[in-house]
């Protein structure tokens, strides 16, 4: 069993004089944090920090962010990859703009609502922007309950185990202290178990292995559909492509086939378009 209290007095201990100060720890505003939850979930905290600022400068609430043409949106996401996230963005912007008077709704069923918010984008918006005592788990916080448990949790269990850790009017500090900790004391394959203050309470400590919780592998990038495709909206973001450029610009000068079908990926995901009967290739809307 763990020691829930010894736990948060440890954590919150150890995050509140350790926090990193990241831009989107110093608004409550739920559009500006919607969009950093966003920009963190594939993609790390050093290459999001300007990112982050630059985009909300250009579209600064959810109508600045509807009414612009998707390819500029596309165009703020460069440098981010996984540029769905970006077309889902929009199209949150424009739910929220349409349907909740421009401001984002609090509550979970209605951000879940929302093109591109999951269970976990939805809590950190009522946690980091309205103090909702709920827990957030990404695959950092999930190796932490597995780790302090011992066991591989499944999804349901590991959000019951985080809403029940979270302490009563504390949750923004906990949630960050979280996320911290796994990122500076608690990684995925050196854990510094000799500075952490959750030490005491973790079943997985001193375990040479870590059975809890194997670091899922990503796919290959190189060669793959995914690099064409960040190619191709890359140069996008750039000039239109001529469609007798296509192959070229995706990286398969030899298989034009290959680069139309995976183009074609694009259009259907809403990140590129097929303009002037076929002839060239744009973002969206531009
Ligand atoms: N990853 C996801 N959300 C984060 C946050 N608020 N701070 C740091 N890293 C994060």
């Amino acid at each position: 069993m763990l020691d829930v209290e010894g736990l948060r007095v440890a954590v919150l201990g150890w995050a509140e004089s350790s926090r990193r100060d990241l831009p989107w720890r110093r608004t409550r505003d739920p559009w500006a944090i919607l969009v950093s939850e966003l920009m963190l979930q594939q993609t790390q905290v050093a290459r999001v920090v300007p990112r982050y600022q630059a985009f909300l400068e250009r579209f600064p609430t959810p109508p600045d962010c509807a009414v612009a043409p998707a390819g500029e949106v596309i165009d703020a996401w460069a440098g981010l990859g996984y540029n769905r996230r970006a077309v889902n963005l929009h199209r949150a912007a424009a739910v929220v703009t349409a349907e909740h008077g421009g401001r984002l709704p609090q509550s979970l069923a209605e951000l879940q609502a929302l093109p591109g918010i999951g269970p976990y984008t939805a809590r950190a918006v009522l946690v980091f922007a309205h103090e909702a005592d709920v827990g957030v788990v990404d695959t950092n916080v999930a190796r932490l309950l597995a780790r302090w448990t011992g066991e591989a949790l499944p999804p349901r269990r590991a959000q019951e185990l985080a809403d029940q850790l979270v302490p009563p009017g504390r949750a923004w500090s906990w949630n960050q202290g979280l996320f911290d900790l796994g990122s500076a004391v608690c990684t995925a394959r050196r854990p510094a178990c000799d500075h952490c203050s959750a030490s005491r309470f973790c079943a997985w400590r001193g375990r040479g292995r870590d059975p809890a919780s194997p670091s899922p592998r990503q796919p290959a990038f190189e060669g793959s559909d995914r690099q064409g495709r960040g190619r191709l909206v890359d140069a996008l973001r750039g000039a239109p492509v001529a469609a007798s450029e296509l192959a070229g610009v995706m990286g398969w000068p030899d298989d034009p086939d290959r680069a139309r079908r995976v183009a074609a990926t694009l259009v259907a995901d809403g990140l590129a378009a097929l303009t002037d009967g076929g002839r060239t290739w744009r973002l969206p809307g531009s």
